[in-house]
């Protein structure tokens, strides 16, 4: 091999090895792993392969070679390959420019099907049509329902709020065809996880009182994102620093969508960019009063929010928009809501996402499941058939999501 060759190909092999070592010592020195997993080194593996490629990915952007969620994206519809089943018929479609991709389970009698819409989680950076398609696979063939598996438009091309109106347009787009998939309209359930779960909450809202639609039966929320004004609750001081979503990953993903600097971060954590009358309105459904006491183990409240800035609120506004937080509706929209489950993960940053908002709907009189997983983590499910990679976790919540549905 010419020489000329080698020399880029050695330097090249240097820094990934270079990057492989650095990223070895992050992880050491910065992430928790729960004490209640059963698989600590696989754990720690799957963190180190993912600062790897988010790293690698932001040096990538630096760069100038590829946006860093296009990078993220393509290696792990590659490094987790789709897996199909003989017994479910999957077709990619448009509905207008959204991507979509519809599972239909094949015809067992003339009975009608029920129907899941399905929204991915993955902060807008990652989780895709391919990344999140066993997951659909599996539900279509256990619950015998049509999915819709909805290919949102996201980061780096795509900011706030496209992830919503994709999302509403295709749900509206799916129970206009209900007829022409075999769905029996009494019978449609919206389903997500992570930023997917806060969808669930926003479009579940957003369809209230729109009679020339069927009615979604019910909603399956799975550790949702459901505000982004509270980061001082006792979830988030707990699990701070555990996978799959760090602080810092969240943070990131929260300014990168909402196109706010990153310099904020400390402002958005502390709460100095919420005006101390928007404060006051909200307390009573963002507060950690909310949060049983056996949730709030070594919780010591601090101060929220921070002292105000101006500044700070001009850049991030936005995060109070009501329209888009699903924890702040109206009580009268609230308590319209179809019913409920949540699945919540212990060793979750977000886990008092869903004690507030399942909390909210509880109080409004809504009928509310709940699944608490003591040995979960944020985006587990995806998890459930990676043989080596997966954890009890993802199948128990998948499971309960299948009898949920099936207890309809
Ligand atoms: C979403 O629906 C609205 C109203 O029907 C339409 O104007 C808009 O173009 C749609 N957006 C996409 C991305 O399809
Ligand atoms: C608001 O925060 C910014 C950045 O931290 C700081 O430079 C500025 O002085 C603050 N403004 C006020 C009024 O505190």
């Amino acid at each position: 091999m010419s020489i000329l060759l080698l020399v880029p190909l050695l330097g090249i092999s240097i820094f990934l090895l270079g990057l492989l070592v650095w990223t070895i010592f992050k992880h050491l020195l910065t992430t928790d792993v729960p004490s209640a997993l059963k698989h600590p080194v696989k754990f720690r593996i799957l963190d180190c392969l993912f600062i790897y490629g988010i790293t690698l990915g932001s040096i990538l952007e630096k760069l100038n070679i590829c946006s860093m969620p296009t990078f993220a994206r393509f290696v792990h519809d590659r490094l987790f390959r789709k897996t199909n089943d003989p017994k479910v018929v999957v077709t990619d479609l448009h509905y207008g420019t959204i991507p979509v991709r519809l599972f239909q389970p094949k015809a067992t009698s003339s009975n009608s099907f029920g129907g899941i819409v399905f929204y991915h989680g993955g902060g807008g950076i990652i989780g895709s049509l391919d990344y999140h398609h066993n997951v659909c696979v599996f539900l279509a063939r256990e619950t015998d329902s049509v999915v819709l598996s909805v290919g949102y438009r996201k980061l780096p091309y795509y900011h706030f709020p496209v992830i919503t109106t994709d999302c509403l347009n295709a749900t509206i787009h799916f129970l206009k065809r209900l007829k022409s998939y075999g769905v029996d309209p009494s019978r449609v359930v919206v389903c997500g996880e992570s930023i997917g779960g806060g969808l669930v909450a926003q479009i579940t809202q957003a369809l209230v009182g729109r009679t020339d639609l069927p009615k979604i039966q019910a909603q399956i929320l799975i550790y949702p994102v459901v505000q982004c004004i509270n980061f001082q609750l006792p979830s988030t001081h707990q699990n701070h620093n555990i996978p799959f979503l760090t602080w810092d990953f969240l943070i990131m993903c929260i300014c990168k969508y909402m196109s706010i600097d990153l310099s904020w971060k400390d402002a958005i954590l502390k709460g100095a960019f919420i005006p101390p009358e928007t404060w006051k309105k909200y307390r009573k459904w963002l507060s950690p009063d909310n949060i049983p006491k056996s949730f709030k183990k070594k919780y010591k409240e601090p101060q929220f929010p921070g002292c105000f800035n101006e500044t700070a609120y001009l850049e991030a506004k936005h995060l109070l928009d009501v329209h888009h937080t699903p924890l702040l509706a109206d009580d009268e929209t609230i308590a319209q809501l179809p019913k409920a489950f949540f699945v919540s993960c212990e060793n979750d940053i977000l886990r008092d996402d869903t004690l507030l908002y399942k909390k909210r709907l509880e109080c409004q009189g809504i009928l509310v499941s709940w699944y608490h997983v003591e040995d979960g983590f944020h985006g587990c499910i995806t998890l459930f058939d990676k043989q080596i990679f997966s954890f009890p976790c993802s199948q128990k919540i998948l499971n309960a999501v299948v009898s949920y549905i099936k207890g309809l």
